[in-house]
């Protein structure tokens, strides 16, 4: 089967009710970005970037996939997929995708800020966490995501799976977020790349990139029917 690789941003999830980030005017939650989901943020303040996190997760509680993350998950029957996702919901894994690489982190893990190594996937009802809270070696956790500033560790196995792709798909992201923006470059001479978003931002330096200015769910729609029909 040929190897279908989606690189999806917060657009993927909008329609399941979770607002991007460059709408909503530089504020997340009516946060500065910078405060709660940056390295220099965390040091001055933990206690607010915890509490950030955990009203995010609070939200996640009742938010389903959408149509695009379920047409992403049936896809496998005809593809080998994997997905590179820009977002720290879990709304790929609710649609029960498998092969999910998260670049900036997840939501609902925590890790050992001692022992980076030691992470944590949060349970319902206890997913709120605060500064002070420790994990079962006593060490004090913080949110296990990649905040402006850090590193992103699994950004070479994502060049590696991008530069692997017979198919890319970017589904929903503004591309302004480097080192994921660049991920696009990687593909093979060639590789047919398809890119859904209402907005699109212009990549020019790529082409063969078609682009379908639609929503997630309508843009996928159309697209599933385009691959099964050409690339099987
Ligand atoms: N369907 C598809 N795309 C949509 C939809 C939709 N229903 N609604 C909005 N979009 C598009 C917007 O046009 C925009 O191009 O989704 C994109 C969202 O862009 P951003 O808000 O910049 O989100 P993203 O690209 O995922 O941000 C990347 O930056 O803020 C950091 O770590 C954060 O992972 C995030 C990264």
């Amino acid at each position: 089967m040929k190897k279908l690789v989606f690189l999806t941003g917060a657009g993927v999830s909008q329609e399941s009710g979770i607002s991007t980030f460059r709408d909503s005017d530089g504020l997340w939650e009516n946060y500065p970005v910078m405060d709660v989901a940056s390295a220099d943020g965390f040091k001055r303040n933990p206690e607010l970037v915890h509490h950030f996190y955990n009203e995010r997760r609070k939200q996640l509680i009742d938010t389903r996939p959408n149509k695009a993350h379920l047409i992403i998950k049936e896809l496998e029957q005809d593809f080998d997929v994997i997905t590179i996702t820009q977002n720290v919901d879990d709304l790929h894994e609710k649609a029960g995708s498998n092969n999910i690489i998260h670049l900036h982190g997840e939501l609902m893990k925590v890790r050992s800020i001692a022992h980076p190594e030691r992470t944590y996937t949060l349970e319902y009802p206890n997913i709120e966490t605060c500064a002070t809270t420790v994990d079962k070696y006593g060490d004090i956790i913080r949110p296990h995501i990649v905040f402006f500033g850090e590193d992103v560790p699994l950004y070479t196995d994502a060049l590696d799976i991008v530069a692997d792709a017979d198919i890319l798909v970017i589904i929903g992201t503004s591309l302004v977020v480097y080192p994921a923006a660049a991920l696009v470059n990687f593909t093979k001479k060639g590789t047919p790349i398809f890119y859904i978003d209402p907005k699109p931002s212009t990549v020019s330096y790529l082409d063969n990139i078609t682009y379908i200015a639609k929503k997630a769910t309508e843009g996928m729609t159309e697209l599933a029917e385009i691959l099964r029909k050409n690339y099987i």
